[in-house]
């Protein structure tokens, strides 16, 4: 990358629990905007070192800009926060990498000088605001995506099986029980404590708790569960809802600062960002984005694969994590891929996925202290690829 730009920091990262869609989802009675006010505020308690008014832009990811979700979420949830009205806010679409291009855009932001500290995020309401809500695509829009499946993302990892059919149902049930197995474990070890902000809900019945894990994990599944199941998309298909990330609620934000300003607040970072790319594919298999996305960020970063000690790989189905893997010469079971799991069982609402994959990858660089270099990739509906390089701070 270009060196006289400002070095970029990750200072904390956060995530509400994720919820299952739908009435019997925790987050059934809750909003959007009030999932992403916890976070903020949390953000501002576990780091006292950094204030409100210190916050230079809240940029969120949002895909579904309508109802709760619309009207500029990122301008009013600071003020929903309690902080006024001094601190600014924008939202941003590029549907399932919208948090993850809401890192990509902080950091350039923070790179060219225009700030110093800002929130980046990402917040989906699936239950609320389902996918394709409201939207009029244009008449030709089929037509120029290269047909009606380019506009259903199962349907997109079908095409996958079909055009690359080494991937295999068999691959894909075992990567999804491998990716539950991983995330069982991750949970039952404490991993998830340290980046959840527990929040209080009330349940569909009308019970008020607090909720402080993510409820879409099936840690009972096994390979010859997921064989039976259903495959919604296509008759005789491969992509199951064992083998396919979810329909769910849930939000993420992370703080990025100047180095420089980290450095004169007495702030430890967690980790720099090096270098970010966005590729695109054809729509109607959109899931192989990840691997131009990720070529072209190695490229930038002047790094090969073999130096990404840490992977996360967002699995919006087993299939297309499967082929990213391959294609960038990582075996399925890499141990250095989603070592906590991933979408497939924490489930994937959508433009939260991006900054959860930051959240993890902070959380592994910290438990890994010989780690240097990790990846953040992700594929997007209509075809497209977004990833970022980060070096580890609290490397010893
Ligand atoms: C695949 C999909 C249609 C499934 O939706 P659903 O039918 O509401 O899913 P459910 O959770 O009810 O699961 C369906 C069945 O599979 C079973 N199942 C799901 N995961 C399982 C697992 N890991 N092990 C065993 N069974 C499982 C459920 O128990 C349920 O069984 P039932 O019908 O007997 O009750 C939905 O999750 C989906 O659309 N996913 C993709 C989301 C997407 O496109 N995101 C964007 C990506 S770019």
């Amino acid at each position: 990358m270009e060196k006289n730009l400002n070095k970029v920091v990750v200072i904390d990262a956060v995530r509400t629990p994720f919820g299952r869609a739908g009435e019997k989802g925790i987050f059934w009675k809750t909003r959007a905007d009030d999932l992403i006010v916890g976070l903020l505020k949390a953000l501002m308690e576990r780091n006292p070192r950094i204030t409100p008014d210190m916050i230079e832009d809240n940029i969120w990811g949002v895909t579904n800009q309508v109802k709760e979700q619309g009207g500029t979420i990122g301008r009013v949830v600071s003020m929903l926060a309690g902080w006024g009205y001094g601190i600014p806010g924008c939202s941003i679409d590029r549907m399932c990498a919208g948090g993850l291009t809401a890192i990509g855009f902080g950091t350039a932001y923070i790179a060219s000088g225009m700030a110093d500290c800002l929130i980046a995020g990402g917040v989906e309401h699936m239950g609320h605001l389902p996918m394709g809500f409201m939207r009029d695509p244009h008449p030709r829009a089929e037509e120029v995506m290269g047909g009606p499946s380019a506009f259903n993302m199962g349907m997109t990892a079908e095409n996958i099986h079909e055009r690359f059919p080494e991937f295999t149902r068999e691959m894909a049930d075992r990567y999804a029980a491998q990716c539950q197995a991983k995330a069982d474990r991750a949970i039952k070890s404490g991993k998830m404590k340290e980046m959840i902000i527990p929040i209080e809900v009330e349940l569909a019945d009308g019970t008020v708790t607090v909720v402080d894990r993510d409820q879409p994990p099936r840690p009972d599944t096994t390979v010859e569960g997921l064989r039976g199941l259903k495959t919604p998309f296509r008759e005789n298909g491969n992509v199951t809802a064992g083998n396919a990330s979810g329909l769910n609620d849930g939000a993420t934000a992370v703080i990025l600062m100047s180095e420089a300003r980290a450095r004169e607040l007495g702030v430890r970072p967690l980790m720099r960002w090096v270098a970010t790319a966005v590729a695109a594919v054809d729509p109607t298999v959109m899931g192989i984005a990840p691997v131009p996305a990720t070529q072209k960020a190695l490229k930038k970063a002047g790094l090969a694969m073999e130096e990404m000690d840490i992977v996360e790989l967002n699995e919006a189905f087993a299939v297309q994590a499967l082929y990213c893997l391959d294609r960038l010469g990582l075996k399925w079971d890499d141990p250095r891929v989603n070592k906590w799991g991933g979408s497939i069982a924490y489930g994937h609402p959508l433009a939260a996925s991006g900054p959860r994959l930051v959240a993890f990858l902070a959380g592994l660089f910290k438990e890994n202290p010989v780690a240097k270099y990790g990846l953040s990739t992700m594929c997007v509906g209509r075809g497209q690829g977004y990833s970022m390089i980060w070096e580890n701070l609290l490397r010893k």
